[in-house]
């Protein structure tokens, strides 16, 4: 909710939805979602206005539409007043967000989430997939996920910030089924597509969803709304942004997609290479199948300490940067590959500096 609501100024009427989302919280789990405010009193102002009932997502269940205006009603007469019947009518429908929302402690919700003014989060279920999580580079079922999504009414969200280069390779992309159910996916070009930091991709399946929730207004915003251009900003949260995806634009324009099909599909190939080796040395045994570009492996013999060691001095001659990471609470070594220039030479130099 923004502070200036809470302040009893009028604010984007979105927030008045926002501030329902924490009223209605409360109302259901019997917390406050802001310590020392008194919801009821930012109910009394939302109801006093006119909310914008269009910042309501399509995908909002019928059932919380209902109550949701039932609860705001301006003649106290016609407003919900007892919140028994509508726990349990809503009981299935907010399960998921409701638990999601109060975290571990059911009784004080994490107050990152209502900081980021996620009480939408009791209205409206997230499932988040990995393509390609970082420390394994495994990719999670998407279909299976993405389709159990679906049927629950569930915005499925694929994280690819590693990962989602991959599917520029033929090779891999079996790996990705299921990934066109997706609401919204990422990938990171400044990742292992080669582009210089900080560039994300975001994308949406519906667009005009994520700028109904993220597009801001204001009245030195309404002259440039009203020219109807589409605007990065209407799609993520942050206004002011620079143009981020130029430089990587420049090399795709320039070197084309099959160069990056390539790039890819050389790093895959080190990854397999770098397995086979790792399997054939006395000193080294894999800890898990290599998944896309990463390959992670144990020193035998060596514990956390002589892996710290090994790589700040390697660090320090400029041989390698190959750090420790863990698995199953053991400490392994890790090889990302996401550099096509890498040699299986360079490879064998690290698995001859690990003996
Ligand atoms: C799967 C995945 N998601 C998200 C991130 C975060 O990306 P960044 O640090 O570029 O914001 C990473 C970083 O490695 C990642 O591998």
């Amino acid at each position: 909710m923004a502070p200036e609501q809470a302040r009893g100024k009028p604010v984007d009427k979105r927030a008045d939805i926002w501030a329902f989302g924490a009223v209605l919280f409360e109302m259901l789990s019997g917390t406050q979602p802001f310590p020392g405010e008194d919801t009821s009193h930012t109910l009394a102002r939302v109801i006093e206005r006119d909310p914008d009932w269009d910042a309501l997502p399509d995908t909002l269940p019928v059932t919380v539409d209902v109550y949701l205006r039932q609860c705001l009603q301006k003649a106290p007469q016609d407003r919900v007043r007892d919140i028994g019947d509508m726990r349990l009518a809503l009981a299935g429908a907010f399960e998921t967000g409701m638990a999601a929302a109060a975290g571990p402690n059911a009784n004080s919700p994490p107050p990152s989430l209502w900081r980021r003014g996620v009480p939408w989060v009791a209205a409206v279920a997230v499932a988040l997939a990995s393509a390609g999580a970082t420390n394994l580079g495994l990719v999670d079922d998407l279909r299976g996920i993405g389709e159990a999504c679906h049927t629950r009414n569930v915005w499925f969200h694929v994280d690819g910030a590693y990962g989602g280069a991959a599917l520029a390779a033929p090779s891999a992309r079996g790996l990705f089924d299921g990934v066109e159910l997706a609401d919204s996916f990422i990938v990171d070009p400044h990742k292992w597509l080669l582009a210089p930091f900080d560039c994300c991709a975001l994308l949406y399946r519906e667009p005009a969803r994520a700028q109904a929730v993220h597009a801001q207004h204001a009245d030195y915003l309404d002259f440039l709304d009203a020219w109807g251009d589409w605007n990065p900003s209407d799609f993520a949260i942050h206004l002011t942004r620079r143009a981020r995806g130029l430089p990587f634009w420049f090399s795709l324009a320039t070197y084309g997609t099959d160069a990056y099909a390539d790039a890819v599909q050389v790093t895959l190939d080190l990854a397999q290479a770098a397995s086979r080796r790792i399997d054939a040395a006395d000193h080294l045994e894999l800890a898990h199948t290599p998944s896309l570009s990463v390959v992670v492996f144990r020193r035998l013999g060596w514990d956390a300490d002589q892996y710290t060691e090994w790589t700040v001095r390697t660090m320090k001659e400029g041989t390698a940067f190959v750090v420790p990471s863990r698995y199953q609470g053991e400490p392994v070594f890790r090889f990302c590959f996401v550099n096509p220039r890498t040699t299986v030479a360079d490879i064998d130099l690290i698995i001859d500096a690990l003996v």
